[in-house]
């Protein structure tokens, strides 16, 4: 059964790491198909029915995104916010979302000490994974990758690309 991989990043030709993880996706060929946010939808007004037709063709769902001030990037709260609606992933009649599992995964600038001894990554990703599970899905681990404003090596995130497409083929 294939795969989607929601992608949302503002400017994929200027990324490192969530560039290389859809090079790297790509190997998997149609186990998973790619949906990139802001290629789609450059002004961020999503169709919203199509997108949940999107979403119910899929048992599991992959969020990629880079860390934005401690957060998901607005576009993509905005699509969660837009497409996960009232009485349709939750409340009278949402069950749509019901049973899908949900994977994150989350690059950061900061190194991995930043994340460590105080707020983790895994508290900042809390309201995604909150949500998911009100909504009934079902939370993987997040893959994950530190440290891209931190002289990150384009080998060390290829090889980060592989752990991730083996954690997705899992
Ligand atoms: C607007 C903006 C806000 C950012 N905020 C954070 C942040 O709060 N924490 C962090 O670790 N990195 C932050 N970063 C760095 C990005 O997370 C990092 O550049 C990205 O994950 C690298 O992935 P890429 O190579 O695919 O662009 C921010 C970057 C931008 C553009």
């Amino acid at each position: 059964m294939p795969k989607l991989v929601v992608v949302t990043h503002p400017n994929l030709n200027q990324s490192l790491v969530n560039r290389l993880w859809i090079e790297e996706l790509a190997n998997l060929g149609e186990v998973v198909k790619v949906h990139s946010l802001y290629e789609k939808y450059p002004d961020l007004k999503f169709d919203i029915q199509a997108e949940q037709e999107l979403l119910s063709q899929y048992d599991e769902i992959i969020f990629q995104f880079p860390i934005h001030w401690f957060n998901v990037p607005y576009a993509l709260k905005k699509y969660i916010d837009e497409v996960l609606a009232y009485g349709w992933a939750f409340g009278p009649g949402g069950e749509n979302m019901k049973g899908k599992k949900i994977r994150l995964a989350a690059s950061t600038g900061g190194d991995k000490a930043a994340y460590e001894g105080g707020v983790s990554l895994d508290d900042l990703l809390k309201p995604m994974t909150i949500s998911f599970k009100f909504c009934g899905c079902e939370v993987l681990p997040t893959h994950r990758i530190y440290g891209a404003s931190h002289g990150l090596e384009e080998e060390a995130v290829k090889a980060n690309a592989k752990e991730y497409s083996s954690a997705i083929l899992a």
